[in-house]
């Protein structure tokens, strides 16, 4: 996505660890008008994928999910994050670690917003290490519901997340994938 990449372009700024900073659009301060176009554009690339809800975890996913829930016409349900759980008869939870943040999450849905008949299109800000999206493919498979995709803002191709959804035969959309960065740069993927 051509407005994407130079937003990235322009207000992303590479940070040491492999880390892209977004957050004058994505991950704090959030562009709307951009996020709109997130929308439309996942809206389009999944328009004959059959998806009834779409999942996504808090917070930095919510955004673009819900541009994305706009633009197809389903229910959007993001995931919570909590240190541990207990009480979680009522819940489908996943263990999530965050290789970024370095801790441990249990993420959780409400069984009530799952039914075995969705087909669900998962998004995020980003795929890197593909952590929350395995969390969420644990928890479509306990709720036996199918997940016809994954949806990204911000793919790093080089992390192991872009391979895990490929393994899982998921179709996999980023609106921006990232080769590499060289030298305090973003260098895109070609295709
Ligand atoms: P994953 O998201 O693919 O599971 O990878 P990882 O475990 O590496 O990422 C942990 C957190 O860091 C996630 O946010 C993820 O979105 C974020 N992240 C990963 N790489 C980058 C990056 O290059 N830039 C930015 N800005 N974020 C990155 P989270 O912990 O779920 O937090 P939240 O922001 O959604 O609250
Ligand atoms: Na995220
Ligand atoms: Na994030």
């Amino acid at each position: 996505m051509k407005i994407l990449e130079d937003r990235i372009r322009r207000d992303g700024t590479v940070l040491a660890g492999n880390v892209l900073k977004v957050d004058n659009f994505l991950n704090h301060q959030i562009d709307p008008q951009l996020m709109d176009q997130i929308g439309a554009e996942f809206a389009h690339q999944f328009k004959d994928a059959g998806i009834t809800k779409i999942l996504t975890v808090e917070s930095s996913g919510i955004a673009p999910a819900v541009m994305a829930g706009l633009h197809m016409g389903v229910p959007v349900i993001f995931a919570r994050k909590h240190k541990s759980l207990t009480l979680t008869d009522n819940l489908y939870t996943a263990k999530v670690y965050s290789y970024t943040k370095r801790v441990n999450n249990d993420i959780s849905i409400d069984r009530r917003f799952l039914d075995k008949e969705d087909r669900v299109l998962i998004v995020d800000d980003f795929l890197a290490n593909g952590q929350a999206v395995q969390g969420l493919l644990d928890i479509a498979q306990t709720a036996q519901i199918k997940v016809a995709g994954v949806g990204v803002v911000i793919e790093k191709r080089f992390q192991k997340g872009h391979q895990l959804v490929e393994d899982a035969g998921i179709q996999l959309e980023a609106l921006a994938s990232i080769a590499a960065f060289e030298d305090g740069q973003v260098v895109f993927a070609q295709d």
